[in-house]
């Protein structure tokens, strides 16, 4: 069964299985979503980049903030059936072209080098195979002093690593941190931080060019 619901969290199907993990998802990762965005010190004008953004909420309100016409928000996320649910939820704004989703692995994503201000994701570096080869290719993309930022609630990841939710040790912070200095981020860093009486951690990273 942990086996499973690791499965469909790491990559949601279109399925009952995945359904629920989508509503799960929904419901209970929405104080991380909108920390995230909110620490990622989002411009107006800027162009920002979520990673894995599943059913999307975290998408919603980056958008919110970027006001300018050349605020410009991407998501990624390799799941179809995650692609396609957010690509309903952010309809209006992928018509008009304000947002742009791709269905897409975070390790090789189809954006031109240095062109991203924020990056930011939640529960997601836990299912990549290859944690340098996902953050050489956001700093990649990255302009130069860019900001990425990823919220987690360590402890809930520890219960589900210890069921074996997520293969291997990747989950751990110090291993992402770890791939994020060796990839060129520089001040690498993770902070305890409380919203609502949740306790969750942030871990900053910033692009040196
Ligand atoms: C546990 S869900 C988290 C979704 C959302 N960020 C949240 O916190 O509610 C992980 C998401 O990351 C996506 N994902 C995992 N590894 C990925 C990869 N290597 N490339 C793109 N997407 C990935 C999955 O498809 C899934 O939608």
């Amino acid at each position: 069964m942990w086996e499973k619901l690791g499965k469909q969290l790491g990559h949601p199907t279109r399925s009952a299985a995945g359904w629920l993990v989508s509503r799960l998802l929904t419901v209970r990762n929405r104080v991380l979503e909108e920390t995230a965005v909110r620490l990622s010190g989002i411009q107006p004008g800027d162009t920002v980049l979520e990673l894995g953004h599943g059913p999307g909420l975290g998408l919603q309100s980056a958008a919110k903030l970027l006001t300018e016409p050349t605020g410009h928000l991407i998501g990624v996320d390799y799941s179809e059936y995650m692609h396609q649910v957010a690509s309903k939820l952010m309809k209006e704004l992928v018509v008009s072209g304000k947002v742009t989703l791709h269905h897409c692995d975070v390790a090789a994503m189809p954006l031109a080098d240095s062109t991203v201000d924020k990056v930011f994701h939640c529960n997601c570096y836990y299912f990549w195979p290859d944690l340098r080869k996902g953050a050489t290719e956001i700093h990649r993309v990255m302009k130069p002093g860019g900001l990425m930022v990823t919220t987690l609630r360590l402890s809930h990841v520890a219960t589900l690593a210890a069921k074996q939710v997520m293969p291997g040790e990747n989950w751990r912070p110090e291993a992402y941190m770890t791939a994020l200095r060796d990839s060129g981020f520089t001040d690498v860093r993770m902070e305890d931080r409380q919203h609502k009486h949740i306790t969750f951690q942030a871990i900053y990273a910033t692009a040196l060019k």
